[in-house]
Formats: structure tokens, sequence, C-alpha cells
């Protein structure tokens, strides 16, 4: 198992191959994730502080990429596979923003 460290919360533990957005969400972390995890809405990204989050795709480098976020250690949780313990900074919940989640995404 790997652990993921969220910041403020308690570390969470998560299969090798995970994706990041489900370990959070089944670990009763209130991320969004309002497109299904299509890497379209940029409403799952993290801030990674540590860890190797892996090498972004262009799916997800676009999603950025259009939304303007150009900060290199913003990732989106749903394109992340676990391969290594990290350490995240969440950016928006569902608490925060008061939206609803979204469709989970595939596994
Ligand atoms: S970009 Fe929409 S859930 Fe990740």
């Amino acid at each position: 198992m790997l652990t993921v460290h969220v910041e403020g919360r308690d570390a969470i533990q998560a299969a090798e191959g995970a994706k990041l957005v489900l370990a959070l969400e089944d670990s009763g972390i209130d991320v969004l994730h309002r497109c299904g995890g299509n890497a379209k809405c940029t409403t799952c990204a993290v801030e990674v502080l540590a860890g190797d989050a892996g090498a972004m795709e262009e799916l997800e480098a676009a999603a950025l990429r259009n939304k303007g976020i150009e900060d290199s250690s913003v990732r989106l949780s749903c394109q992340i596979r676990l391969h290594g313990d990290v350490s995240v900074r969440l950016i928006k919940t569902a608490a925060s923003t008061g939206l609803e989640p979204g469709t989970r995404p595939q596994p």
C-alpha cells in the first residue's frame, strides 16, 4: 500500500496503481470530479507538494492549459495513477465550493 499525505488531514492509504481522485474519495475526502474523471473540468486538481505523481499526458496538459493553469505542481487527480507515496494539497472540495462532487470516475 502507498501513503497519500493530504495537507491538513490524516494520511490515507491507497493501492498501487489506484487513481488519486478515487483514493481520496474512498477515504472520505470530498474531492470534486465534476466531469467524471475525463480531464475536462479541472475541479479534481490538487497541488502535488512532494513525491512522484508520474508523467503528465497530453490530455491532462491540455485541460490545464485550457483553464489557464500554469503551475507545474498542479495536477488533475483523475489523471494520476499512484506508484509511490505523494503529498498533496487540496484546491477545491465539495464543502469549499458548495458543488456536488460529480459522476464517480471509472477505476
Ligand atoms: S478533470 Fe474533471 S474530474 Fe478530473
